[in-house]
């Protein structure tokens, strides 16, 4: 029922808004204690003036009655002072009196319409028993008492004094001086009421806005971003909750600032590397051009070296898209059940030639049969990656052991090299795109600086780790561990 009514409130637009909420919530705040307080000043106002009015009256009458016993006024209803003082508290009152004797005929009406008939309602009854009876009837505006006129008799025998009841005061006094009172009060309060809520409203707006203008803050700085006028942190620390969104801003920023600057040195690296080939052909054609009567040795070995910057060229530029493939297929492995064993013996023997000609010896121990769910061909280049890495920065007759290990969840692959080590202030580095611990060095081989960024990918698309282990002249391990469902599926 509640959650009804909340969606039926969220449905309508106006209330999703967080100021319009505010000020529902201060503007009912502010009015109901005014109008409680006005209930509650009318309600007591009218307790008391009814209860001062029924003592009053009370008083007046039980002098009456005394004085209707001291002149025997039951018995001989002639009395001028008894008669101008029941005209009195009927005048001052606007009530009517009625004097009922012991045999409940009325004596005396003030209104003259009774005389002479007899009233034996309940109260009177009662009354004859000692009880005075007040009743107040809001409704029609009037009290009700019923009193007794007592005389006091002393018993012949004890001589115990007694109050015997001789007769009963049935009277009505009117309230509607106590209800003008009240219309008036009410007429005020009410005044008082609307000048409340206009205040209320008032304030509540400026309220509403003050409180949430910091939100509206937060709304104008991000837009400010998003339109491009600025890139700077955002700073709004009206309040806590404030600057928790603020902050949450910021470190998105800040992350996509990374990105882009990663994306801008990306751009950069890229056309650097384009260009130092083309600038090499460019110097060789030219001085090709600048020499008459070139030897042809000389044009054939410029010839080569042309050939050979074409070559890098075009490794750099498949390396180059290699990597935007993955980047753009992130995600899409072409899943295979693959015998790694099979595959990795296959890579070796496709990079023998390498390692032939470089004099370095390669050896496979595997210590149990795998088989894994992976992209074949992403895995086979990743693992191509290492072991050509293993071989190229390695040292004249060195060693590189390609290791196979495995449980039921992963295998693990250790590529060790005998090789010439890596920095350890470059090993968190290796990994990014064109990054080469020895530039002239690592061209000199023919590197890229995209092998290992391609491996990385393509180990984290099959949500694997590497880890590299490495010292100065004394080689380096490559440790990768691969789910035996890469897919992570
Ligand atoms: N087995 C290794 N031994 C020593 N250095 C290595 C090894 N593997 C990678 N490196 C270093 O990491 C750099 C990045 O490797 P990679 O991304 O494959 O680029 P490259 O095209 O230069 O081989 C290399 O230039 C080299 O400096
Ligand atoms: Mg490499």
């Amino acid at each position: 029922m509640i959650n009804k009514i909340r969606n039926g409130i969220e449905s309508i637009r106006i209330f999703r808004s967080f100021r319009v909420r505010i000020f529902l919530v201060l503007l009912v705040v502010g009015i109901i204690p005014s109008l409680i307080i006005h209930a509650a000043i009318l309600s007591s106002y009218e307790d008391r003036a009814v209860s001062v009015r029924e003592s009053e009256v009370q008083n007046q009458l039980k002098i009456i009655a005394n004085h209707l016993i001291t002149y025997n006024y039951l018995q001989n209803p002639s009395n001028d002072v008894v008669a101008a003082e029941l005209e009195q508290i009927s005048n001052l009152y606007d009530g009517r009196v009625l004097i009922i004797n012991s045999n409940f005929k009325v004596i005396v009406d003030t209104y003259n319409i009774s005389v002479g008939k007899n009233i034996i309602s309940k109260e009177v009854i009662r009354c004859f028993k000692g009880e005075s009876i007040t009743n107040y009837d809001r409704k029609n505006g009037f009290i009700e008492m019923t009193i007794p006129i007592n005389e006091l008799i002393m018993d012949a025998e004890s001589g115990i004094e007694n109050n015997v009841v001789k007769g009963v005061m049935l009277t009505s006094v009117s309230t509607d001086t106590i209800v003008m009172t009240m219309t008036i009060l009410s007429r005020t309060a009410w005044i008082i009421s609307i000048i409340v809520f206009i205040c209320i409203f008032i304030l509540a707006t400026l309220f509403s806005r003050f409180l949430t203008k910091p939100f509206n803050k937060v709304t104008d700085a991000i837009n400010d971003v998003s339109a491009g006028f600025t890139d700077q942190a955002l700073a709004v620390p009206d309040y806590a909750e404030t600057e928790q969104i603020v902050d949450a801003f910021n470190r998105v920023l800040s992350r996509i600032r990374v990105l882009d600057e990663s994306r801008q040195e990306f751009v950069s690296n890229v056309s650097h590397e384009l260009k130092t080939p083309i600038t090499s052909i460019k110097l060789l054609a030219e001085s090709l051009v600048a020499q008459e009567e070139v030897p042809a040795e000389l044009y054939r070995e410029f010839m080569e070296d042309i050939v050979g910057e074409i070559d890098r060229e075009d490794k750099i530029i498949n390396d180059l898209l290699e990597l935007v493939k993955l980047d753009k297929t992130n995600g899409t492995l072409t899943i295979e059940e693959v015998n790694v064993n099979n595959m990795i013996e296959l890579i070796l023997k496709r990079l023998k030639p390498i390692a032939q000609r470089e004099n370095v010896n390669l050896i496979f121990e595997s210590s149990r049969e795998v088989t894994a769910q992976i992209d074949d061909v992403k895995m086979t280049l990743a693992i191509t990656n290492f072991v050509e890495n293993a071989i190229k920065y390695n040292r004249e007759n060195g060693n590189v052991r390609v290791l196979l290990d495995g449980d039921h969840q992963k295998f693990i692959l250790k590529v060790e090299d005998t090789g010439i080590g890596i920095p350890e202030e470059s090993i968190d580095h290796i990994f990014e795109r064109f990054y080469r611990v020895d530039k002239s060095h690592s061209r000199e081989i023919g590197g890229t600086g995209l092998g290992l960024a391609i491996a990385r990918n393509i180990i984290l698309m099959h949500r694997g780790t590497i880890d590299v282990e490495s010292e100065i002249d004394i080689g380096t391990t490559f440790i990768i561990t691969v789910p035996l469902n890469g897919s992570g599926k």
